[in-house]
């Protein structure tokens, strides 16, 4: 259960275990379940996961106890439960199909349930647990692309579906933290996949979009076609990175190399005038120096053009560039670095922009930024599965609305 009575207000909460940060949100859902207000927001630094696994489980618990701590305090109510999101290099996933006979000729919801677990039923080791099964599209008979079988007439349905699956192990080590630090979880979610519900438009998704996902250690992918997920993967470098080339390169320790990178850093050296300077705290007690500021740019494009064909080598990989028709989108805290849009498009030859969570009401201003991506998505998720719960209990009292709804929240909110 996803909501909790509090002065009749209805509660989602999500939980990031980032490798940089840990990031606790508290929603309030919207009244008709039309949105969420964002009212609590509590973040904690994370020392215990390295892209995106957690190697150190003490540290994380703690910093998920402060998180949580600050988030409830911000918001006034006591959560029990998250959305968590997962990531990793053990995440996989691949295309799969299943079949069924359609008994009364017509689709019902059973149907479709029925489909998605014969399509979930093969293919998958018994060390690897099912994350996601995302129906990319519904064959009727012979009639393909149906996005809403429901209500259609044939005598055999066919779902083609993009499986998510992460290794037990490492999904244990978050649950562990999670259930460790007091909190029982909803479900299990690809950080990936709740970024593109808070930064992604439905129009994007149709023509084909990636979602790039740049963290403090790694970047998270994931491609939809035809608006339906058809593709994750990872690259191994994220922001964090960037700071220790500006740390080893100016010579200056990493606590200022990362806000000097956030102030005055950009992607490419030459959108910064060569008369600038800037002041560079030294090592050891070593007197401050001035360098100019062309310089510190030098030292982050050629990370930044590395990570950014990284990234395109990924995808031309499976042959997906051509396929994106609208580009991509790049979010997370890292994708802030002034003239990464930029060099993006210089690089992927395809139009690049920068997401942010938006229509977050509540705390707007907290959470309108990429690096709230992935927490704001896990509350948009847990909504929709709040939505697909409430139409299901609908249709069992006879009310033939809010089907679409309900078969978004079986298709863990892909459509
Ligand atoms: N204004 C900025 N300009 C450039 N980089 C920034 C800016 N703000 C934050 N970053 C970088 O963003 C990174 C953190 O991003 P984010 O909070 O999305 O990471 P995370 O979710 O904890 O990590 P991951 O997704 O890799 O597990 C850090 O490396 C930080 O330096
Ligand atoms: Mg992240």
């Amino acid at each position: 259960m996803s909501t909790q009575h509090h002065r009749r207000q209805r509660i989602v909460a999500g939980l990031d275990l980032g490798t940089s940060k840990i990031a606790v949100l508290i929603g309030s859902i919207r009244e008709n379940e039309e949105g969420v207000d964002v009212i609590g927001v509590g973040v904690a630094p994370s020392t215990g996961i390295r892209q995106g696994v957690v190697v150190n489980i003490e540290a994380t618990t703690e910093a998920i106890r402060k998180a949580r701590l600050e988030a409830e305090l911000m918001a006034g109510v006591e959560i029990d439960n998250v959305w968590l999101g997962v990531s990793g290099n053990h995440i996989q996933s691949f295309d799969s199909k299943g079949m069924i006979a359609i008994k009364n000729k017509e689709v019902n919801q059973d149907d479709v349930a029925r489909v998605l677990e014969t399509a979930k039923s093969v293919n998958v080791p018994n060390e690897r647990e099912v994350l996601h099964v995302l129906p990319r599209e519904f064959i009727i008979d012979e009639q393909q692309g149906v996005a809403d079988p429901i209500g259609m007439t044939g005598v055999r349905l066919e779902a083609s579906v993009h499986i998510i699956t992460g290794s037990q192990t490492a999904l244990q080590n978050s649950i562990k933290c999670c259930e460790k630090s007091g909190l029982k979880i909803n479900g299990l979610v690809l950080q990936s996949l709740a970024s593109s519900l808070a930064v992604l438009s439905p129009d994007e998704k149709n023509l084909g979009v990636a979602l790039v996902d740049i963290g403090g250690g790694h970047v998270e992918l994931l491609c939809f076609d035809q608006g339906a997920a058809s593709f994750t993967g990872m690259v191994p470098v994220g922001g964090n990175h960037f700071t220790h080339d500006v740390a080893v390169g100016l010579r200056t320790p990493q606590v200022s190399a990362e806000k000097i990178k956030q102030q005055y850093g950009c992607a490419m050296s030459e959108m910064v005038s060569d008369d600038e300077s800037i002041e560079v705290e030294g090592v050891g007690g070593r007197k401050s120096r001035s360098v100019r500021r062309k310089y510190l740019c030098e030292v982050i494009e050629p990370r930044a053009e590395e990570t950014l064909a990284l990234i395109k080598n990924a995808l031309e990989k499976e042959g997906l560039i051509d396929r994106l028709g609208s580009g991509v989108v790049i979010t997370g805290g890292a994708s802030q670095l002034d003239g990464l849009v930029e060099l993006g498009e210089f690089v992927f030859d395809i139009p690049v922009r920068l997401g942010a969570p938006a229509n977050t009401g509540g705390l707007k201003d907290a959470v309108r930024s990429p690096a709230f991506a992935t927490s704001f998505g896990l509350l948009l998720y847990g909504l929709e599965q709040e939505r697909a719960r409430h139409s299901e209990k609908s249709d069992e009292m006879g009310i033939f609305k809010g089907i679409s709804r309900r078969l978004k929240g079986l298709l863990g909110g892909a459509l």
